[in-house]
C-alpha cells in the first residue's frame, strides 16, 4: 500500500524513480511525485491520477540531480489530489518526505504545530512530519539524522519514511516502524530505498530489511543502520532469488492472465524438495521445531485477511480432517480485537502473501506476545510476518503483481496441504495413506495447466455474463472457500456485486435472489458432499436461475440440468479446492477485461494493505 522509491548514486535520479514506481504502481495508484535534489536546490513535482500523469510532467520539465525521492500514493487521510499527494514539504520547500503508513497522533501534532507556527497545505496525516522535521532543525538539530531522529520521537503509529533536504543534501534519510522498507545496495556508490524489493531488482539484488525501530543514512560514500534506542546497529545483506522477468508482463496484457498462467510453475516451486514419495511424507525445512515439540501442539488457530483467509478456511478442513486437530480460523482484524480465550498449546498460524498486511501482522503480534507460538505460510521472503514468526512455509510463488491474489492463493492451498501431511505423518497416518497425497500433490501442476488450456472457454462464457449485476457462487464442504473466493475474485475485478455461499445455505436466503438473470456457479466436484450439491442445482434450476456447474467428472448426470459445464480433472477431494479455483480466476478475469476494467490495479484496492 503506496510505493516508496529512494535513490542516491553517480546516475540522473528523476528516471531511476519513476521506474521505480511504476513497479509499485500495484501497491497504490491515485497520485505520485518526486523530489530531486540538485546541490542546493530541492525540486518537486506531483501529479494526482496514475503514474503517467507524473510521468507526462517529468517528460515536460525534468528535475536534474543524482539524489531523490519518489511516492506512489494509495490515499488514506484527504481525498486523492495533487496537495495531499507526496513527498510533502517543509514551508521553505526545503524538506522533502514520502510516507507510507498512519501517524496516529497526527490531529494532536497538527494542533501543536499549528500553534508553533507551521501552516498545513494538505489534509494529510504525512505533512506533520515533515513540519516535526523542520522543527527539529529550527531547534538545533546538525544532520538531516539527527533531525528525522528528533521528530521521529513525537510520532505514534505506524510509517516508512524518506527524507531528503538541501539543508543537509546529498543524502536520503529513512526509518521504518511497522511499515516495510528495505535498502538496495548498489555499485559503484549507488544506494537504493524502497517500500518492496521491487523497485530496486533493476540495479541490484543485494538487499538490507529495515527492522521496526531502525533509520538508516544513504549516501553515495556508503550507508549506516541506527536504531532510535540503540544507536548504531549492523544489518544483514539478503539475495534476492528471482530477476526482473518475475515482475514484467512477458508477453501478457494483464499480470492477472500471467500469474493465473504461472500456476504449474508456481505449484511445482511451492513442492519443490519438499515431496518424499517413498516414505509418503514430506520435507519442510522451515519448521525449525523438534516432532515432539510440534507433537505438543493440540489445537491450531489460523489467522489472515482476504484471499488469504479464504485459504485458512480449506486449512482448517485439511488439518481437522486429515492431521485430526481441531482448527479454529478468525480474520485477523477481528482477532486483534477480540480478547479471544488461547490456550498455552495452540499454534498461530499466520496466512500472507505479502507478508505485511498490517491487521495480520498487528494479530500476529498480539497473540506470540501471550507466549503462544507463531507459523508463517508467506510468500515475501524477508517480509514482516515471515521475520516474526518463530517458524514457517515459504510459497516460493515468486512475486504477485496483480492487485486481485491467485497464484499465491493455489500456492497456500498447497503449502496448507504440505503442512497437514506433515503433521499427519507425525501423529497417526499411514505411509501407504501419504503415499497417495504426495502422489496427488504431484499431479496438480499438470493439472493446471490442463485447465489453463481451457482460456478461450471462459473467455466464451465471458460474453455471455460480463453484462450481469450479480453472481451467486456456490460450494460446500472444501468448495465452500472456493464460493467465497470466486465471488472475491469477481468483484474485485469486474465490479460485480458477487457473493459466495455454502451450498446449503442457499435455501435460507440467498434463494430469493434467484431468477433468469442470476448467474450462479456451482462448484460440484466429485466429492463425498456431490449428490447434496445436485440438490442445489435442482433447486436453482427450478427458479429458472443460469448455471455455472464446475465438475471433476463427465459431467453426464448434470448436462441436462446446467447451462454450462466447466470439467476439471479430479484429485483428493481436500486438494480439489486447487483445480476448482482456476476457472473462477479465469472467468473474473475475462468479465472484467470485456468490461473494460482495470483488472492489475482495480479502483480503490491496494496489494499490500499495510493500514488498518
Ligand atoms: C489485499 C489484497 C488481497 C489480499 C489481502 C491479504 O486486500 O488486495 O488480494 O488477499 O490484501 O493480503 P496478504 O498479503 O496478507 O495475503
Amino acid at each position: 500500500m503506496c510505493g516508496i522509491v529512494g535513490y542516491v548514486g553517480p546516475q540522473e535520479a528523476a528516471p531511476i524513480l519513476l521506474e521505480g514506481i511504476r513497479r509499485l504502481e500495484y501497491r497504490g495508484y491515485d497520485s505520485a511525485g518526486v523530489s530531486v535534489l540538485n546541490g542546493l536546490a530541492l525540486r518537486t513535482i506531483r501529479r494526482s491520477g496514475k503514474i503517467d500523469e507524473l510521468a507526462d510532467a517529468l517528460n515536460k520539465d525534468r528535475p536534474t540531480g543524482t539524489c531523490g525521492i519518489a511516492h506512489t500514493r494509495w490515499a488514506t487521510h484527504g481525498v486523492p489530489n495533487q496537495a495531499n499527494a507526496h513527498p510533502h514539504l517543509s514551508a521553505d520547500q526545503d524538506i522533502a518526505l514520502v510516507h507510507n503508513g498512519i501517524i496516529e497522533n497526527a490531529r494532536a501534532l497538527r494542533m501543536k504545530l499549528t500553534e508553533l507556527g507551521f501552516r498545513f497545505t494538505s489534509e494529510t496525516d504525512t505533512e506533520t512530519v515533515v513540519h516535526l522535521v523542520d522543527h527539529a532543525f529550527q531547534i538545533g538539530a546538525a544532520t538531516l539524522e539527527d533531525a528525522v531522529a528528533t521528530a521521529l520521537l513525537e510520532i505514534e503509529g505506524a510509517y516508512g519514511i524518506a527524507v531528503v533536504s538541501s539543508r543537509d543534501p546529498g543524502k536520503i534519510v529513512v526509518a521504518r516502524n511497522g511499515s516495510p522498507l528495505l535498502l538496495g545496495i548498489g555499485k559503484d556508490g549507488e544506494y537504493l530505498v524502497a517500500s518492496d524489493v521491487a523497485a530496486v531488482v533493476a540495479h541490484t539484488r543485494d538487499v538490507v530489511y529495515l527492522d521496526d525501530g531502525d533509520y538508516a543514512v544513504l549516501e553515495r560514500s556508503g550507508y549506516r543502520t541506527y536504531h532510535l534506542e540503540r544507536g548504531v546497529v549492523s544489518r544483514d545483506v539478503h539475495q534476492v532469488t528471482w530477476d526482473l522477468g518475475a515482475i514484467e508482463k512477458g508477453g501478457f496484457e494483464h499480470f492477472m492472465l500471467k500469474e493465473i498462467f504461472e500456476q504449474p510453475a508456481s505449484l511445482r516451486d511451492v513442492i519443490r524438495g519438499r515431496l518424499l514419495e517413498d516414505t509418503g511424507s514430506v520435507h519442510l525445512g522451515g519448521i525449525t521445531l523438534q516432532d515432539e515439540d510440534l507433537l505438543r501442539i493440540k489445537r491450531i488457530l489460523i489467522t489472515a485477511c482476504g484471499t488469504s483467509w479464504h485459504a485458512a478456511l480449506i486449512g482448517e478442513y485439511m488439518l481437522e480432517e486429515i492431521a485430526r486437530i481441531p482448527v479454529e480460523v478468525e480474520y485477523a482484524s477481528e482477532l486483534r480485537y477480540r480478547s479471544p480465550v488461547i490456550e498455552d498449546d495452540t499454534l498461530l498460524m499466520t496466512i500472507s502473501q505479502s507478508g505485511e498486511t498490517a491487521d495480520t501482522l498487528a494479530a500476529l503480534r498480539e497473540i506470540k506476545a501471550q507466549g503462544i507460538l507463531a507459523m508463517g505460510i508467506v510468500n515475501a521472503v524477508g517480509s514482516s510476518i515471515a521475520r516474526e514468526t518463530d517458524f514457517g512455509v515459504y510459497l516460493h510463488a515468486g512475486p504477485e503483481i496483480g492487485v486481485a491474489s491467485t497464484k499465491a492463493f493455489t500456492s497456500q492451498i498447497v503449502a496448507l496441504a504440505l503442512f497437514t501431511l506433515y503433521l499427519a505423518r507425525r501423529r497417526h497416518m499411514s505411509a501407504s495413506d501419504g503415499r497417495e497425497m504426495v502422489h496427488a500433490l504431484c499431479q496438480l501442476p499438470e493439472q493446471v495447466e490442463h485447465i489453463i488450456q481451457l482460456n478461450d472457454v471462459f473467455h466464451e462464457l465471458a460474453l455471455e455474463y460480463s453484462e450481469a449485476h450479480n453472481f451467486l457462487y456456490l460450494g460446500r464442504g472444501y468448495q465452500f472457500p472456493v464460493a467465497l473466493e470466486g465471488a472475491l475474485k469477481l468483484k474485485e475485478v469486474s465490479y460485480i456485486h458477487a457473493e459466495g455461499y455454502p451450498a446449503a445455505e442457499m435455501k435460507h436466503g440467498p434463494i430469493a435472489l434467484i431468477d433468469e438473470d442470476m448467474p450462479v456457479v456451482v462448484l460440484a466436484p466429485q466429492d463425498p458432499v456431490y449428490g447434496k450439491v445436485v440438490s442445489t442445482i435442482e433447486e436453482v434450476k427450478a427458479r429458472n436461475g443460469r448455471i455455472i456447474g464446475v465438475v471433476s467428472d463427465s459431467g453426464a448426470d448434470l448436462c441436462a440440468k446446467v447451462d454450462h459445464l466447466i470439467r476439471v480433472p479430479q484429485t483428493l477431494p481436500w486438494l480439489q479446492p486447487v483445480l476448482t479455483t482456476i476457472p473462477l480466476q479465469l472467468l473474473a478475469y475475462h468479465v472484467a477485461v470485456m468490461r473494460g476494467c482495470d483488472v492489475d490495479q482495480p479502483r480503490n484496492l491496494a496489494k499490500s494493505v499495510t493500514v488498518e
